[in-house]
């Protein structure tokens, strides 16, 4: 699903946030990304998500080869291929949750009538329903959490992308995120999830990657 080719990210005036990074993630697998700050991880992510370009090397996702696509088509490509998950949930604190989850379905002109069945499916699935008409800032950090992993599902992407998705929530909240992207992968969902959390990683990851200065460092298979 996902093969990153000797890839190299550099930003202006520092050393290379990736160093030659090959990588490959098969349909339904779901690799956790692990790594002191610093080491590469929300860069990878963003390049598999289309937000940056990388340097050198090739990215493909499906057979796409995401480092070539247009501006119009990267777009496309991040509306329908892929959803993505953020450690501050980034909902819009002026669209109702129900609004929140319908943007996606909205930008690709899916028909109004199914588009609330499927938002109300997630949320429902993930617990939030009864929050449906609230605003984003009156739900706790899990809650909100798990309106942004209904969000990414909306389209329903073949990928998933997480940064550190866990990272703003109290143990509980973190928990029930874990219980769900676990569950998301146990009915196949492809993802790419960056962490520091080693209980989320061994909750849902089939394989582990540590990386350090943007390389991998460690791969751990389960
Ligand atoms: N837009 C940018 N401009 C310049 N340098 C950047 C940019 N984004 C990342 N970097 C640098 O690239 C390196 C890797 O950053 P990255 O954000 O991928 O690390 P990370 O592993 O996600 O860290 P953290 O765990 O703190 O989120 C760092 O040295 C960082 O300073
Ligand atoms: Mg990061």
């Amino acid at each position: 699903m996902i093969e990153i080719r000797a890839v190299t990210k550099t930003y202006d005036g520092g050393g290379p946030a990736l160093a030659g990074l090959t990588l490959d993630v098969r349909e339904g697998e779901a690799l956790a990304v692990l790594g002191p700050s610093g080491s590469g991880k929300s860069t990878l992510l963003n390049l598999v998500a289309g937000l940056d370009r990388p340097t050198e090397g090739t990215v493909t996702v499906a057979g796409t080869r995401v480092d070539e696509l247009s501006e119009t088509a990267l777009a496309r490509y991040r509306r329908e291929r892929v959803g993505m998950v953020f450690q501050f949930f980034n909902l819009l604190d002026d669209l109702t949750v129900l609004d929140n989850v319908l943007l996606p379905a909205q930008l690709s002109r899916v028909p109004r009538r199914a588009a609330r069945d499927r938002a109300e499916e997630l949320l429902g699935k993930l617990g939030v329903l009864g929050h449906a008409r609230a605003f984003p800032g009156r739900l706790s950090g899990g809650e909100r959490q798990r309106v942004a992993v209904a969000r990414a599902l909306m389209n329903r992407p073949p990928l998933l992308l997480a940064d550190e998705p866990t990272g703003a929530l109290d143990s509980a909240s973190a928990a029930g995120v874990r219980d769900l992207l676990a569950e998301l992968n146990a009915e196949g969902q492809t993802m790419l999830l960056v962490t520091h959390d080693t209980v989320l990683a061994e909750a849902c990851a089939s394989r582990t990657i540590e990386l350090a200065d943007g390389r991998v460092t460690r791969m751990v298979t389960r």
